[in-house]
């Protein structure tokens, strides 16, 4: 019979950050390169892993040189072979007070002594599948890059966007979510060009499914980038947004980006109804298998600035106070959770995400279904900002925030981070 002997070092490589590496599910990475039992894909060299399979131990076993009993006899004998001592306490620095130690029972330190007993222990873990990438697409042909998100760039829907996914998916992240960048010659009061079935987004939707068939696509349901007036619903002269003439716009939405391909269709515009309102449009069309993850408590947050500069979707007026939720309200998005769930939703969205992490944690507590947290541009850029200053590790920064907003009870995360995250998790980048 063969056997297998698996040797995994006692101290997991650790990720730029963290003790551990907690991800599962990764495509193969081109450079990935196994040298016997050496591998440097974690930017060090040593054995990480060795698999081999032999019909006998040989070569494993030493050849013995005294049997088990000649072993045994000689230990009852009282000729024990010798071990190395125990080696001894290292020096306090001159100076230290000697003092009789505290007679605590709980000493919580023993279980962060080391490396290996510190990932032995650890709560919550962070994988690429766990990463929702959101991308902002135009029709262009070239990526031009957003002033206010360093990294970020209105890719082009053909050739940027495709190899951008490409990247992706290369470390783990399978999943995205698309928002277009619409020529203001197609926006107009009631954002018809969001149901255009050969808008933008449909066809990009059906691109992107014809060369990876496999992408999870999200799509973001909302008249914002569709609309003149910049608001995720219609307006009435004076001023008020629309609700049920608005959701049955969004119907048609949903309904077309399912038309194309879309997996989820995900409604950020925070009108009463809407979730239940798109579960019956997709029904009755047969969508029965696409997903809604619905914007269950989006607050009318000033973290999304960058974001509206991406799509130049600003609101020409007033702002989003009557529909987004209050950010000084906690109970007010379980109102919002409970409709979301009655309406049939399949996963609920908290955004934006770290400074909503008590909302999270509310959700998670309070529903079955899946939580999404979405780090949005602002905090995006506020952590690149602070890393171009080098006031802030950036990557460390990065990382930390992701793994509190899955501690918090996320399931995925929607983060511009996806990319560059699952790259320090594959650890494809330089670890120090
Ligand atoms: C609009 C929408 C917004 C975001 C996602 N969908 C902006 C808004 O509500 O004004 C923000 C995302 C981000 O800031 O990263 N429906």
């Amino acid at each position: 019979m063969a056997s297998t002997i698996v040797n995994i070092p006692s101290t997991v490589p650790s990720v730029k950050g963290f003790e551990n590496q907690n991800y599962v599910g990764l495509r193969p990475i081109s450079s990935l390169k196994f040298n016997s039992a050496r591998t440097s894909i974690f930017g060090r060299s040593g054995p990480l892993f060795v698999a081999r399979a032999c019909k006998k131990f040989d070569g494993y076993v030493k050849k013995a040189e005294m049997s088990i009993e000649e072993c045994e006899a000689a230990v009852v004998a009282g000729n024990a072979p010798e071990a190395p001592p125990v080696p001894p306490k290292p020096a306090a620095p001159v100076g230290t007070p000697v003092i009789q130690p505290y007679q605590l029972t709980r000493r919580p330190r023993r279980n962060r002594k080391s490396p290996a007993l510190r990932a032995s222990f650890q709560e919550t873990s962070i994988s690429p599948a766990n990463f929702v990438y959101p991308l902002f697409i135009h029709e262009g042909q070239e990526d031009t890059p957003i002033g206010a998100m360093p990294g970020c760039y209105r890719l082009g829907w053909r050739h940027g966007l495709v190899e951008e996914v490409a990247r992706a998916r290369d470390v783990g992240v399978n999943s995205i979510v698309l928002f277009p960048k619409v020529p203001d010659a197609l926006k107009c009061p009631t954002g018809d060009e969001a149901y255009n079935d050969n808008g933008l987004v449909p066809r990009t939707i059906r691109l992107l499914k014809d060369k990876f068939p496999d992408l999870v696509i999200y799509t973001d349901v909302a008249l914002d980038p569709y609309s003149s007036d910049g608001h995720d619903g219609i307006v009435r002269e004076d001023g008020v947004i629309m609700n049920d003439e608005t959701v049955h716009q969004l119907c048609k939405q949903a309904v077309s980006q399912a038309r194309a391909g879309a997996d989820v269709v995900s409604p950020s515009d925070m009108m009463d109804g809407r979730v239940g309102a798109i579960r019956a449009a997709l029904d009755s069309e047969g969508f029965h298998h696409v997903s809604i993850m619905s914007y269950t408590a989006k607050y009318a947050s000033s973290f999304y600035g960058p974001f509206r500069e991406a799509l130049d979707s600003n609101p020409r007026f007033g702002d989003k106070k009557t529909y987004q939720m209050n950010p000084a309200n906690y109970r007010e998005a379980l109102v919002e959770a409970h409709e979301d769930e009655a309406e049939g939703a399949d996963i609920l969205l908290v955004k934006p995400g770290l400074p909503y992490l008590d909302i999270i944690r509310l959700l998670r507590n309070q529903s079955p279904l899946p939580i999404a947290a979405y780090q949005v541009s602002g905090e995006y850029s506020i952590i690149k900002a602070g890393g171009v200053l080098k006031m802030i590790d950036e990557e460390r920064v990065m990382m930390e925030s992701l793994m509190c907003l899955r501690r918090a009870g996320a399931d995925i995360i929607l983060t511009y981070f996806a990319l560059q995250a699952a790259r320090c998790l594959c650890g494809e980048k330089k670890l120090t």
